[in-house]
């Protein structure tokens, strides 16, 4: 299931990817509340990994791409990190924990990964089963915005825009990428080409899977979560006072944030 681009370009990751304004402070606040372990689902090159680590949390990071992963060690032995934080190689669909986790997320839409509802259904059910009783799954995915599709779904094959850490960068400059959507499949594929050290196109692309604020609901939900709160991005004026708000604004359009406490806890369900 691990898309070409981790395995193929892990080297550029870091290099391409911003993340989502205010993912890792996010995490890393859930991470210090977490009493206990903390596990992070497709941990990647340890973008958000390592600083809940420097946090304090004690983490395992477990990602499908071996490349990505060995980045992320990299990185954790830079910062000085390895003590409290284990990196291993596994699939979210599928993971055990060592002991029951406190906090399990999936940060940077990496639950879109999961391409059909049995892999999706898998993950989170994996997920509830590792936590303790009252622990949490926080997760981001994106908020689909039809706008955006329907403006790619009017463009040719040969078309190409900045793509990730590249937007807003000079034509021709850096990563570029040709978006199609897939309606009725909710899948949508990312081409992505930067030009090598010769001037060629280097080529390679995403699948993701996305899906909307009530059907990411409805899967918490068949998997025994609850929803505790519901945000609407990461730099939005939401909290957890803000219980099932929803911003669907297009001030916040890109991230639809979730998390859910397992069923048997004490926390408002
Ligand atoms: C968008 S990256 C996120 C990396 C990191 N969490 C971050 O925020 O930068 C998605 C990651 O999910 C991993 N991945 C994809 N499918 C997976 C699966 N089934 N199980 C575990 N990891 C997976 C990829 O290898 C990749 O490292």
């Amino acid at each position: 299931m691990s898309d070409p681009y981790y395995h193929e370009w892990a080297d550029l990751y870091d290099a391409n990817t911003r993340g989502v304004p205010g993912d890792v402070e996010f995490y890393v606040d859930l991470a210090r509340q977490a009493d206990g372990l903390v596990v992070e689902l497709g941990a990647g090159t340890g973008r958000i990994a390592v600083p809940c680590a420097e946090s304090g949390a004690r983490v395992l990071g477990i990602d499908l791409e071996p490349a990505m992963l060995a980045i992320a060690r990299r990185k954790a032995a830079e910062a000085g990190v390895t003590s409290r934080l284990e990196l291993v190689e596994g699939d979210m669909r599928s993971f055990e924990v060592p002991e029951p986790a406190a906090l399990v997320t999936i940060p940077f839409r990496s639950f879109l990964h999961n391409l059909t509802t049995d892999d999706q259904l898998a993950t989170l059910e994996a997920c509830h089963r590792a936590l303790q009783p009252g622990g949490r799954l926080a997760l981001n995915v994106f908020n689909p915005d039809l706008a955006l599709m329907a403006r790619w779904m009017g463009k040719g094959s040969d078309h190409w825009e900045p793509f990730g850490a590249w937007q807003g960068a000079a034509p021709g400059e850096g990563f570029q990428a040709h978006q199609e959507y897939v309606p009725s499949a909710q899948i949508s594929t990312t081409q992505v080409r930067v030009r090598d050290g010769a001037g060629k196109w280097r080529k390679t692309s995403i699948r993701l899977r996305y899906v909307h604020r009530f059907e990411m609901e409805h899967l918490l939900a068949r998997a025994g979560f609850q929803v505790e709160v519901l945000h609407g991005g990461f730099t939005a004026p939401h909290s957890a006072r803000d219980r099932r708000r929803w911003s669907g604004s297009r001030a916040d359009p890109e991230v639809l944030g979730a998390r859910g406490a397992s069923r048997g806890s004490g926390s408002y369900l």
